[in-house]
């Protein structure tokens, strides 16, 4: 197998969120499946294979490299294991394909994995050379430099600035528009020279000036937005009773989507006004947002520091209560 690397960040909160006895005080009913929507290499299936002990693991991705590795790894798994290549707004359709209604736990990890990110070719990087891509599957959709052909500056400013909170917007895009590059290389050239001096002192040394705007670019080219959006739609729904979702952000604007997804979801339904309903008959939201869970999860100390990738993820976790 080549060398598929990827280190899973918040692995043992994971195994906790989706683990752990419920705090709920009803009998938890069991389908035995565990749903990764985001196999990529199956650091999280794995571990997650350990504690839930599954009877069936339905692992999702949209890239079929990711697969191919996970493949591998899982091929001594203890239980049965359905592999879909697809992307995960596509749950309702794949998970009817194969029979399956309601499963015990869900994880998201969301975004690239650290395979993409070092494979140059795929062209996610600005810190090595490779074509302007960015797709995580290439079998679909256009990429990211048949995109920016399209774009007029007006455009591109708006993705930069609601996809990647880019300050220097406007600037970046002029430019790239104005130079079309034709690489990776070029694009990150580009943008450096275009941000504003102010911008570059502001980001140190630390952070590449280009980060921002390929966060933007290739949430664009992944659709990333729709496809969370979509999968905070479907995902509770398939839901046994007692059952978790996990989903782990890497950035707030993902975040932000996650926390008031789930939040509309705890809400319990309106009643109509006047009408006299004892507090038990009031209907209840079918979900909540496990107690220990309230805040989110971040990586501890120790995890930040060995895992770089973990500084900025947080877990958020929802549990069915109502079937
Ligand atoms: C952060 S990595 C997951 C790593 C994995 N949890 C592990 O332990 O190795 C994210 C993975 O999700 C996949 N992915 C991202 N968005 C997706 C989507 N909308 N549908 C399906 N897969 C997606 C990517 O291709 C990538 O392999």
């Amino acid at each position: 197998m080549s060398t598929f690397s990827h280190s899973p960040v918040l692995v043992d909160a994971v195994c906790e969120a989706l683990s752990d006895p419920l705090d709920v005080d009803r009998p938890r009913a069991s389908s035995g499946i565990l749903l990764d929507l985001t196999c990529g290499g199956a650091g999280h299936t794995r571990a997650l294979l350990r504690v839930l002990q599954p009877k069936t693991v339905v692992a999702f991705d949209r890239d079929a490299r990711a697969l191919t590795a996970a493949r591998e790894r899982l091929k001594d798994a203890p239980c049965e294991v359905i592999f879909v290549h697809a992307p995960f707004s596509e749950m309702h359709r794949e998970l009817d394909a194969i029979g399956i209604s309601h499963v015990d736990a869900i994880l998201a990890d969301l975004g690239v994995s650290s395979h993409q990110i070092d494979t140059g070719e795929r062209g996610f990087s600005f810190r090595s050379n490779g074509p302007l891509d960015m797709r995580m599957d290439p079998s679909r959709g256009q990429p990211l430099a048949a995109r920016l052909a399209e774009l007029s500056t007006e455009q591109l400013t708006r993705i930069l600035r609601d996809f990647g909170e880019e300050p220097d917007a406007r600037r970046i895009a002029s430019a790239i528009v104005a130079q079309r590059p034709t690489d990776t290389s070029e694009l990150a050239s580009v943008v450096t020279e275009a941000m504003s001096a102010r911008q570059r002192r502001h980001l140190g040394a630390r952070i590449h000036p280009a980060t921002k705007t390929f966060q933007a670019l290739r949430i664009m080219v992944n659709s990333e937005f729709d496809e969370l959006d979509t999968m905070l739609r479907d995902a509770p729904e398939r839901l046994q009773l007692g059952g978790r979702l996990a989903i782990i952000s890497f950035h707030s604007l993902e975040d932000r989507r996650v926390k008031r997804a789930f939040r509309s979801l705890c809400e319990n339904p309106a009643l109509p006004h006047g009408v006299p309903i004892p507090d038990h008959e009031r209907p209840k939201a079918p979900f909540r947002i496990a107690k220990t869970f309230r805040k989110g999860r971040m990586a501890t100390d120790e995890e930040r520091a060995s895992n770089p990738r973990s500084r900025s993820a947080k877990l958020r976790v929802l549990e069915r209560v109502e079937a």
